[in-house]
């Protein structure tokens, strides 16, 4: 609601509370993305991540945010680090964790960082989910990765299974018509283009 003031206290609260509220530390966390607070964001998230790690489904989503804080600041060696290592270091195949990985190096990427062979990793693991067209904000992050690793096919199996997703009848038809299927239709020249250029 861009309430950050109060956003920011509350979840401060909540983290004296119960520091292990992966939640509140998210919260707090977005509060100081949206204020161009990135010192302060990552002293935030280095404060206590023994806390907001230990069993959290949202750990590597809270990792994420603290990349996002070093990336802001131009210092991408910590940005790799951190997906070497919590990030994307298990190589997780849950696409909760992958559309973060995606998300990241995609950063890197528009950047003109080179990532080596982190994309074609991190592509590998969503080919089998190219054709879910379930989702529309996981389409979007496994194409990041197809452009990454210049995969054409995975990407073509994608935007089929869109244009069959838009004949369904459930909430993601709305989103994949009015968002997803025209943010990656653009990207079905980028795959190949990706490609030819890394065989050039
Ligand atoms: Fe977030």
């Amino acid at each position: 609601m861009g309430d950050y003031v109060r956003a920011e206290s509350f979840g401060r609260q909540a983290i004296e509370m119960e520091p292990r509220d992966g939640w509140a530390q998210h919260a707090v966390a977005h509060v100081m993305e949206m204020q161009s607070r990135q010192r302060d964001g990552i002293a935030w998230m280095r404060a206590n991540p023994e806390a907001w790690t230990k069993d959290s489904f949202l750990k590597i989503h809270n990792w994420w945010h603290l990349a996002l804080f070093h990336h802001d600041l131009g210092e991408t060696d910590e940005v790799l680090k951190l997906y070497d290592g919590p990030i994307y270091g298990d190589r997780s195949t849950l696409a909760l964790n992958m559309v973060d990985a995606s998300a990241i190096l995609w950063r890197l990427y528009l950047g003109g960082v080179d990532v080596g062979e982190r994309w074609a990793a991190l592509a590998a693991n969503w080919v089998p989910k190219a054709a879910a067209g379930n989702y529309a904000f996981n389409d979007a992050h496994a194409m990041m990765a197809f452009v990454g690793a210049g995969l054409d096919a995975p990407a073509q199996a994608l935007l089929e299974a869109q244009r069959e997703a838009m004949r369904g009848n459930d909430d993601n038809v709305a989103f994949t018509r009015d968002v997803g299927h025209p943010l990656l239709w653009p990207s079905r020249r980028s795959a190949r283009a990706t490609m030819t250029k890394r065989c050039a």
